[in-house]
């Protein structure tokens, strides 16, 4: 068993699901990072490709999050992981670099080339925690648009049985950014999947999806669940109030400081919903 997939495997016994969020700078990692050793959460700090050119590459982000934990004296576990890698080339790099959690996302390619390229980066990136998706995730990443396609259990068999992953994002219903009309999440194939293959699940698309829903997705063998757009929209209120509200401060320290709060407020909100507050 790789040394990674206890905290998984705890998350599927005890019935609870760890956050992922995602980061963007120094400033989210810290926040993110202070907020759930304060609740003693374990946490997946996510980072697109988007991201990882955004904060200068691999290496900059493995030492940023590397300097915090030991500054900031963080004990949780935290994983760092590369979100939604579109090909086997950065994700050997991010392993390279120090990421222990890797997600190939292959979704895009028909189902033989999806498990060609996941072989091969769970192959390279052995110690690693390895995450990939079939079906379609539906919404807007990275500037990236796609309709959703609920992935099917024979999908879900032909992958699982022909790959060897940790964990398994199969696309039912739920989209990234912002939900237009109700979500539809397909819970009963979400629970279908998860008794037959028995494997962490992974929920993408966590934001704008109501709690009675989140739990219900850990209730059906849901392990991890991600959260990008609700962070940015409680960062992005907090700082545009300040600035109109404070428009002599010209220190970047303190417009960027000044989400600090709400985005704390919304990782404990999640923290309490996945119920993985003292997991950690
Ligand atoms: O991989 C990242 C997520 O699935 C985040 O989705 O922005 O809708 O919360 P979200
Ligand atoms: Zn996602």
């Amino acid at each position: 068993m790789k040394l990674y997939s206890a905290m998984l495997l705890k998350a599927q016994n005890e019935h609870y699901a760890i956050p992922h969020f995602n980061i963007n700078n120094l400033e989210w990692t810290k926040y993110i990072l202070e907020e759930c050793e304060a609740n003693k959460s374990p946490v997946f700090l996510g980072v697109s490709l988007g991201a990882a050119k955004y904060m200068g590459g691999f290496d900059v982000i493995a030492g940023m999050v590397n300097g915090l934990i030991k500054d900031l004296n963080i004990t949780i576990p935290v994983m760092l992981h590369l979100d939604h890698a579109n090909n086997v080339e950065d994700c050997k790099k991010a392993y390279d670099a120090g990421f222990r959690s890797i997600m190939i996302d292959a979704s895009r390619y028909s189902l033989e080339e999806n498990i060609k390229m996941t072989k091969e980066v769970s192959e390279y990136c052995k110690d690693a925690l390895i995450e990939a998706e079939t079906g379609h995730i539906g919404g807007t990443e990275d500037n990236l648009t796609s309709e959703v396609y609920y992935t099917t259990i024979e999908d879900s068999r032909v992958f699982l049985n022909n790959t060897n992953i940790d964990m398994y994002a199969p696309a039912l219903g739920s989209v990234h950014g912002i939900y237009k009309g109700e979500p539809k999440i397909n819970t009963q194939r979400m629970q279908e999947i998860s008794t037959t293959f028995n494997i962490p699940l992974v929920l993408h698309g966590g934001s704008g999806l109501p709690e009675n829903i989140l739990k219900e997705c850990i209730k059906n063998g849901v392990c991890k669940i991600n959260f990008n757009t609700e962070l940015q929209l409680a960062w992005n209120k907090s700082v545009r109030d300040f600035i109109n509200n404070n428009i002599a401060v010209y220190d970047p320290r303190k417009i960027i400081s000044s989400g600090e709060e709400s985005l704390k407020k919304q990782v404990k909100t999640y923290i309490g919903i996945l119920g993985s507050k003292n997991k950690g």
